[in-house]
């Protein structure tokens, strides 16, 4: 049996000529494509202005350079996440603060925040950790009392949406990833929902070197801008990726929900949220028993030909942020699931037995 890997892309033919018509074209950088994607992205995200940038780490950081956050500001989020959530607040010059998760829903927990806002607290960056949408009416019912930016951090909930309505329609600004493993990918890419259309030109110019351009040949440089725009090339495989969001979405639904049905409760596994109606199921996360190891979980799985995920670490436990101060113990929830979350197969071609097979094997492995 091939190795059943945790998450494939899903790239059709169509997709495939379109990227050789693109590389053919003599036009394989930012051009028409891009505006394309960001035409139709716009339109899921309820005609609010969207930029594409060649990563959601780029979108991230441009999202608090347009929140004016910086040295001297705090920054609250989660510490279960990719460590990107966190890297872009040190990279604007500010400081995370962290915040335990939930550990039924995984994601930021929504109590603890109000305790740890201070006068230098300027934005929450929320993450929907492998798909879960965070609580937005509690999320922006405290931002609004607190005065606080939000910046959520969708990366992985591009497709999800709030009691009906898609996640990037609504709410402050909203940034989203196309890297290789999420449910839409581009290889790698990412967007930025603006939550005002006059943001437009300050985005633009931030994602590539500060540049304005006017008329025929007028350029003009008044900010520090980055190189982070998407190719051509990128932008014609996320082009090809959306017709298919919808179904995407569903199937990875219906896998999920064979997981529940078929999973052995008596081995002891915490398994997330069953959420059929918001979550896009990004990914399918257990968490283990305390008495099992991970990697040795791990190794027998692929033994077994499964492939198993590790998503996330506990990020303020890295060298990097503990020499910031963190430290082991500040956050219990996330430190757990950090060390026993594993996350197990789960992408629109697989098949329904290929979920038996994986319920098969952990009851194996674990027993
Ligand atoms: C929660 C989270 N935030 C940010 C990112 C960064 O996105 P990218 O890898 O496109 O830079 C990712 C993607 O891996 C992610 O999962």
């Amino acid at each position: 049996m091939p190795l059943l890997p945790f998450t494939r892309p899903q790239i059709d033919e169509e997709t495939i000529a379109g990227v050789a018509e693109v590389l053919r074209s003599g036009w394989i950088t930012s051009g028409p494509q891009v505006k394309a994607f960001e035409a139709a992205l716009s339109a899921l995200c309820g005609g609010r202005a969207v930029r594409t940038f060649n990563s959601g780490t780029a979108a991230l950081e441009v999202a608090l350079r347009l929140a004016g956050i910086g040295p001297g500001d705090e920054v609250i989020t989660t510490p279960l996440s990719w460590v990107a959530t966190a890297n872009v607040v040190l990279e604007v010059g500010a400081r995370p603060v962290f915040v335990d998760v939930d550990s039924r829903t995984r994601n930021i927990d929504l109590n603890e925040i109000e305790k740890t806002i201070s006068p230098a607290t300027r934005a929450v960056i929320p993450v929907d950790l492998a798909g879960l949408p965070v609580d937005r009416d509690r999320l922006y019912s405290l931002a609004r009392a607190k005065k606080l930016r939000v910046i959520e951090d969708a990366a992985q909930s591009f497709g999800a949406n709030w009691r009906g309505k898609a996640l990037g329609s609504f709410g402050d600004l909203v940034a989203f990833s196309f890297h290789a493993n999420k449910n839409v990918t581009c290889a790698e890419g990412g967007a930025l929902v603006l939550p005002d259309e006059h943001l437009v030109p300050l985005c633009e110019k931030l994602r590539l070197q500060g540049v304005a351009r006017s008329g025929e040949d007028g350029m003009e440089v008044d900010v520090l801008g980055g190189k982070w725009n998407l190719t051509d090339v990128a932008a014609r495989i996320g082009l090809g990726q959306l017709p298919h969001l919808g179904a995407f979405t569903e199937r990875r639904r219906a896998l999920a929900k064979r997981y529940f049905a078929l999973w052995d409760r008596s081995l002891g596994c915490e398994l997330p949220p069953e959420d059929f109606a918001q979550s896009n199921w990004h990914m399918f996360q257990i968490a283990l028993p305390s008495r099992v190891e991970r990697s040795s979980f791990m190794k027998k799985m692929r033994d077994e030909g499964i492939g198993v995920g590790v998503h996330y670490p506990a990020m303020h436990m890295f060298k990097l942020y503990r020499r910031l101060g963190w430290r082991e113990g500040q956050f219990p929830q996330a430190e757990r699931l950090g060390r026993s979350l594993a996350t197990l197969p789960l992408f629109p071609a697989m098949a329904d037995d290929d979920v038996d097979r994986v319920c098969a094997a952990a009851k194996k492995v674990l027993s």
